[in-house]
């Protein structure tokens, strides 16, 4: 029997109505009639008919009515029914007559799709009866090839048949596949592609020997960045052959393909055990041939990612997470210690993550911590940085700040020292980062004068020993002031304002910084920026002498030591007591009636104001033609009642000094303003009440940095 593929018969079928148009496939059925039917038939007929169905039916033939004459074996008339010129049957006579051969009611099938019928009678007819033929229908009947005799080869399906309309196919049990013969099953291989992180694979029909004849493929294939381990069974068994050169796999084998590398034969009876493969991919041939025996193998594998080498150590830095080994897709991040920067080719930067790739390497290479560094400190005017520890400023090196004692002091306490915090700024011991000043130490000269005159009466100065005061030449007149700061010098108003018209800034000249009026004229005078007196002050007629305080912005700050030193201005809680005494300083201090070119000092007390006030009244009273000025809050006296000739001698607009019982300091009490006949009996000198004019000073300061 011709086998057809079922898929053309399907095609067959559906376009069977266009083939059936052109005749070209058998019909399904149909009817085939004695000639004349159902007229008696004539003599002398011999007449064929080849009936055909499509391939994979039988022919059936049904007689719907049969009358021939009647004859043994048919003899003179008959239908005979051929397949192949085969005679299947040779019919006549009636239903139920008892000559002839009649075949019933019975269909007749054919082995196959074609029959032939023949119809033959003979030329005489020797009954009066006549018979009228016949008429059968044929039609196209399915064979049931499954139940068909088994082949020369065995049976028709080895394992499972199925029937369809006009063929069959082979199907085989689970666990078996349908060989190229599509008759014969055997074993499945199960083989095919694995990329399931782990699986197992055995030979077919294991733990049953292996089938003969096999070409089994098994691949297990997963992504990059994955290794496969083989794990085999110890029930291994594969055909070896001893040959000369030891046992070979000659004939049965397992053949293991790892890309790049050599194939690998297997075989024997020995489990490979546990074979890493160290490779995303692995090919298994599993080979048996028509003879031997091999009891077969199972295996189960696994897969690991890549192994990528353990990170080395970073000096001063952590590399986290701290695993015992490091796979594909794993990450490690290193921080360093603080202090410590990461660095990477050179640069620094912000933060560093490396993963392990699928080629069992780090993305990058391993970055290092380098040791911060908070820079060069800010420099420190009017003092000094020392470094204490540590070098190139680098993290916890320390460094002190210290001002240039005694002149300049760091705000409540001497030396500061910075140490360079993790975050790069040098930061003090409470984690403060704003680096001081130095700020001038005002009023505390480095000779001292209070121990040397007790008594009272003029006398010359040591040098440094009253180092604000100041030689002031205006406009070719001569006047006192006195330093109160690096860029700031308080006179009185009236040095400043000569008949009601200010001064010219550059018509003022300011020396400083010797006890010696010549030399000191000669050295060079600090230059002036700008003129502040004060704005109440107006003195048309050397009358009203109210408001006589001015402010002398310098160009350039001082630098001072320890014969230029700043006058403390008042404290905020100043009190003027009567008999405290002050310190007034000048250069017009006479000494028997001459100009003193020496800086002198007198010692007198702070006046009762009252008495002072009585002492101007008085003066006005004697001296009525005189315009005499008249006495303010803003002023106070200074002086002995018993007068003397060094009581009012200071230049004028130069300090009356009173010390600070709390730290011993002196302070800028007054300016020395005015007075009534020098050195007279019960007259005193008139002085500025600086205190009164704090909020001024400073306000004028301010406004003019
Ligand atoms: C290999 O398989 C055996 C069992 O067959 C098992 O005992 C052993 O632990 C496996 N080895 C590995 C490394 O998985
Ligand atoms: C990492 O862990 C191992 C043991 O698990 C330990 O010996 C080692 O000191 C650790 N390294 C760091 C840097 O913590
Ligand atoms: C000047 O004013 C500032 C702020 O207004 C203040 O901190 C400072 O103490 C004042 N100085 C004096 C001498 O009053």
């Amino acid at each position: 029997m011709n086998w057809t593929p079922p898929f053309i018969w399907l095609l067959c079928l559906s376009v069977c109505e266009c083939w059936r148009v052109t005749r070209s496939l058998p019909a399904l059925h149909g009817q085939v009639e004695s000639p004349n039917f159902p007229q008696p038939y004539q003599a002398s007929l011999s007449q064929q008919w080849d009936i055909s169905v499509p391939e994979g039916y039988q022919v059936q033939l049904s007689f719907t009515h049969l009358d021939i004459e009647p004859s043994a074996n048919c003899y003179y008339d008959s239908l005979t029914v051929l397949y192949n010129q085969k005679v299947l049957g040779k019919f006549c006579g009636q239903e139920n007559s008892a000559d002839g051969h009649h075949p019933g009611n019975q269909p007749l099938l054919s082995p196959s799709n074609s029959l032939t019928l023949v119809f033959q009678t003979d030329d005489m007819n020797p009954e009066q009866h006549q018979h009228l033929g016949f008429s059968i229908h044929y039609q196209a009947k399915d064979i049931d090839e499954c139940s068909a005799l088994d082949t020369k080869d065995g049976p028709v399906c080895s394992q499972l048949c199925h029937n369809t309309l006009g063929s069959y196919i082979c199907l085989c049990h689970h666990g078996y596949e349908l060989r190229p013969d599509q008759r014969t099953c055997v074993l499945s291989c199960g083989g095919g592609i694995f990329n399931e992180p782990e699986g197992t694979l055995s030979s077919p029909g294991y733990p049953a020997p292996s089938p003969h004849g096999l070409a089994c493929q098994y691949v297990i294939s997963l992504e990059l960045g994955f290794i496969v381990t083989l794990n085999f069974t110890d029930s291994f068994h594969i055909e070896s052959i001893d040959t000369q050169n030891g046992p070979s796999c000659l004939y049965h084998w397992l053949q293991m393909s790892i890309p790049e590398k050599e194939p690998q034969k297997l075989c024997g009876g020995q489990s490979p055990g546990l074979v890493p493969i160290n490779s995303n991919t692995v090919q298994l041939d599993y080979h048996t041939d028509w003879d031997g025996l091999s009891q077969g193998w199972s295996l189960h594998y696994t897969t690991q990612r890549v192994q990528c080498a353990s990170p080395m150590s970073v000096t001063n830095g952590r590399v986290t997470p701290n695993f015992s080994q490091y796979f594909y897709r794993d990450y490690i991040q290193v921080r360093c210690d603080d202090g410590y920067k990461l660095m990477m080719d050179g640069k620094e930067i912000k933060s560093y993550a490396s993963m392990c790739q699928n080629n069992g390497q780090w993305h990058l290479s391993l970055p290092e911590c380098h040791i911060i560094d908070c820079g060069e400190p800010e420099p420190l005017l009017n003092g000094q940085i020392t470094p204490l520890s540590g070098s190139q400023n680098q993290y916890k090196s320390s460094i002190q700040y210290q001002c240039n004692t005694p002149f300049y002091s760091l705000l409540g306490e001497s030396t500061r020292r910075y140490t360079c915090a993790k975050d790069r700024m040098w930061r003090d011991d409470l984690g403060i980062s704003v680096f001081p000043s130095c700020i001038p130490v005002c009023g505390k000269p480095t000779v001292s004068i209070s121990g040397i005159r007790r008594i009272m009466g003029g006398d010359r100065a040591p040098a440094n020993s009253i180092p604000w005061q100041v030689m002031l030449n205006v406009e070719g007149g001569r006047g006192g002031a006195m330093v109160i700061g690096d860029r700031w010098i308080m006179t009185a108003a009236h040095n400043l304002v000569k008949e009601g018209k200010p001064a010219e800034k550059d018509k003022v000249r300011v020396f400083v910084g010797d006890v010696d009026a010549v030399k000191l004229s000669k050295s060079p005078h600090l230059g002036v920026a700008s003129l502040h007196t004060h704005p109440e002050y107006n003195n048309q007629n050397f009358a009203n002498y109210n408001h006589d305080i001015a402010l002398i912005k310098l160009q350039q700050p001082v630098t001072f030591h320890a014969a230029i030193m700043p006058l403390c201005l008042p404290p905020e809680d100043a009190v003027y007591t009567s008999h405290q005494t002050g310190i007034v300083s000048g250069f017009g201090i006479k000494e028997d009636d001459m100009i003193a070119n020496e800086l002198r000092y007198i010692r007198l007390p702070v006046v009762d104001q009252n008495i002072c006030e009585t002492s101007i009244n008085e003066a006005k009273k004697e001296r009525q033609k005189e315009n005499i000025p008249f006495l303010t809050d803003n002023m106070f006296c200074v002086g002995v009642p018993e007068g003397g000739k060094d009581s009012c001698q200071g230049d004028s607009g130069g300090a009356y000094a009173l010390k600070n019982a709390r730290d011993g300091s002196f302070w800028a009490a007054g300016i020395f303003s005015w007075g009534v006949g020098c050195g007279m009996r019960g007259r005193y000198g008139v002085y500025t009440r600086v205190a009164k004019y704090i909020d001024w000073i400073n306000k004028t300061m301010e406004e003019n940095k």
